[in-house]
């Protein structure tokens, strides 16, 4: 019988390279604080139980995104959720969905990489820097790009998303709210082209409004109010 100062962890485990198909295997690990997330049950197995457990970390603060995975239920984090906020005495844990699995919880991102690198994420302000080096914005314009920036590039959206797992070339919510990110900034001069960008059949006019990925989002950001804006300025600058 499991002890109540102990929770299991339930992980997806496949080596492509070994295993004939997918399984699950059952940790249990001691609850020594009230506090202990699930990156850190994580490195408790890797570290005490079983070193060949792969999955990605780096930050341990919700910055980098690099920890998002399939918890009961939900992309989220691991570094930022606590174990008792699950209210289960079992964690169940599955890899970032709609990507190649390098091996247990460690996904190939290279699909959405590849998404990232399509929408040309940097500013392009058509115009030599100023001699200062900055391009100057009013604290009114740089609200408009407040939270946008905000992105970590987790791919929680991106996996959470049935459209982007059942069309391959779909852009997807993480580049949409990353296209909306310069499209808002008032120092960049490549509104048309990123809107046009957009306005295909594997852009914006795709999206279901499903609002999963907007559920998801470990920050709080809203992919389907950008997916909603884009349509918008589409449709007012007649793309
Ligand atoms: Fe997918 Fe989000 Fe649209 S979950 S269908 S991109 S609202």
């Amino acid at each position: 019988m499991m002890r109540k100062d102990t929770v299991v962890f339930n992980i997806f485990r496949f080596h492509p390279g070994n295993d004939k198909k997918p399984y699950f295997q059952k940790f249990e690990i001691p609850l020594t604080r009230k506090d202990l997330t699930v990156l850190e049950g994580l490195y408790y197995i890797q570290q005490r139980l079983d070193d060949s457990l792969a999955f990605r970390s780096s930050c341990r603060a919700a910055i980098c995104g690099s920890c998002a995975m399939h918890i009961n239920g939900k992309y989220r984090l691991a570094c930022n959720t606590l174990i008792s906020k699950l209210k289960s005495s079992i964690v169940t844990i599955r890899p970032l969905a709609h990507m190649p699995i390098l091996k247990d919880l460690f996904v190939d991102m290279k699909p959405f990489w590849e998404k990232y690198e399509q929408i040309k994420p940097y500013l392009m302000s058509g115009k030599p820097l100023p001699a200062s080096g900055e391009q100057a914005q009013s604290p009114e314009e740089r609200a408009k790009v407040d939270i946008l920036i905000d992105c970590i590039l987790c791919a929680c959206c991106h996996s959470s998303c049935p459209v982007t797992a059942s069309h391959e070339k779909y852009l997807g919510p993480m580049a949409f709210l990353n296209i909306d990110r310069f499209v808002s900034d008032t120092r960049d001069a490549a509104r048309e082209e990123r809107l046009a960008l957009v306005n295909d059949e594997h852009g914006v006019w795709r999206c279901h409004t499903i609002f999963n990925c907007q559920e998801v989002c470990p920050k709080d950001l809203d992919p389907s109010g950008s997916i909603a804006h884009l349509k918008m300025e589409i449709v007012k600058n007649k793309i």
